[in-house]
């Protein structure tokens, strides 16, 4: 597939098995129907607890980062995203846990769960059905059902919202409804900007697409905002393009990353930097920024953007569009179908064989 390729969606858009620049597309409706879900769902009782935790693996994980940069600045209790098998020890019957996975048969997700209803911790389950679907049915478990039939990291929508909207009403935020409104909207707009049918010539996630083909993505983010942005970069491109892609997050990559730039000269000319930032960042960091450029001359080039939005929401969910598009269209270029990962579900065939 070549680069002017991607100004032609109907040479690429009928490989696309899976539907995913479909579901990028309709992204902005996924939001709003993800928020009515998570209005209507069932909570758990309101009680003063001491901490949340989201416990998730891959597309069903993020929702859980999003959560917690989210709310950061607002929850007095912190949110932890838990990926693996067993809870951290603090749980209790003090903590909220939100057991997120798209198909409900992840059993690292399955086996957090277990632990979450042994620790005596309320629990909601997130889930298109599954297994655990089941399970919270059988445990009478706030149970919040989210369609089924997209990829789980095409579904962040419904993989998130709900769990901020059951924090709404438990009483731990307000004024959700227009974060939401706002990050529906903005989606609208930049899907006009970032979709197959804006041309190359002004659509920044084709230009980027072009840029990281044939290299290695490096991805840098800031921590406490587009950190998690960075993440699904990263797993965006793995999943979507096939291809290595690595993240970190200033201030921490000028304490060790930065130095890593000196050699060896055939690898860093192959490495593409994209660093992510947002208006609120801290002043020392967009210092930080700046000055890190000359660190990193020999890396084959590197790009830059600024998150956009009415709201901190559609801030923080501007550059993982950017991103996901990106990913999709380096796929195209790759002549890779970005839907289906056979090595996951080779991977978890295996595990569920022994
Ligand atoms: C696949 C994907 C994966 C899954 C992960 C967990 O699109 O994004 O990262 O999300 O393997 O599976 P679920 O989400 O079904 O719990």
């Amino acid at each position: 597939m070549s680069q002017a390729q991607l100004d032609n969606p109907g040479t690429y858009l009928p490989n696309d098995t899976m539907q995913m620049f479909r579901a990028a597309w309709e992204l902005p409706a996924q939001c709003a129907a993800a928020w009515r879900i998570g209005r209507d769902a069932p909570v758990p009782p309101a009680k003063p607890y001491r901490n949340i935790v989201v416990t998730g693996l891959g597309g069903s994980a993020i929702g859980g980062d999003l959560l917690r940069v989210f709310t950061a600045g607002r929850l007095e209790i912190p949110v932890i995203v838990n990926r693996d098998y067993r809870l951290p020890r603090f749980v209790d019957d003090a903590t909220l846990v939100f057991a997120v996975s798209y198909s409900g048969n992840t059993e690292e997700t399955l086996s957090a769960y277990d632990d979450a209803r042994g620790r005596g911790a309320a629990v909601v389950a997130l889930t298109t059905g599954g297994r655990l679907g089941e399970q919270a049915r059988r445990d009478m478990v706030p149970l919040i059902t989210i369609p089924a039939g997209i990829a789980p990291r095409a579904a962040t929508g419904y993989l998130f919202l709900p769990t901020l909207a059951v924090l709404e009403r438990l009483g731990f935020l307000d004024g959700m409804d227009a974060e939401v409104d706002g990050l529906v909207r903005h989606l609208e707009i930049l899907r006009g900007r970032y979709g197959p049918d804006a041309p190359a010539e002004r659509n920044p996630a084709k230009q980027l697409a072009q840029n990281l083909y044939e290299r290695l993505p490096v991805i840098w983010g800031v921590t406490g905002t587009t950190e998690v942005a960075a993440q699904r970069w990263k797993g965006q491109i793995n999943e979507n393009a096939k291809a290595p892609a690595y993240w970190s997050a200033f201030p921490e990559l000028n304490h060790n990353e930065i130095v890593g730039f000196e050699q060896p000269a055939g690898v860093l000319r192959g490495v593409w930097l994209v660093v992510l930032r947002d208006p609120e960042d801290h002043p020392r960091v967009n210092l930080r920024v700046e000055i890190t450029r000359s660190f990193v001359g020999t890396a084959a080039g590197m790009s830059e953007f600024i998150a956009s939005g009415p709201t901190r929401l559609a801030r923080l969910y501007s550059l993982i569009y950017l991103g996901d598009y990106t990913s999709l269209y380096l796929a195209v270029l790759y002549g890779t179908d970005p839907g289906p990962v056979r090595v996951i579900d080779r991977l978890k065939a295996e595990l569920g064989a022994r």
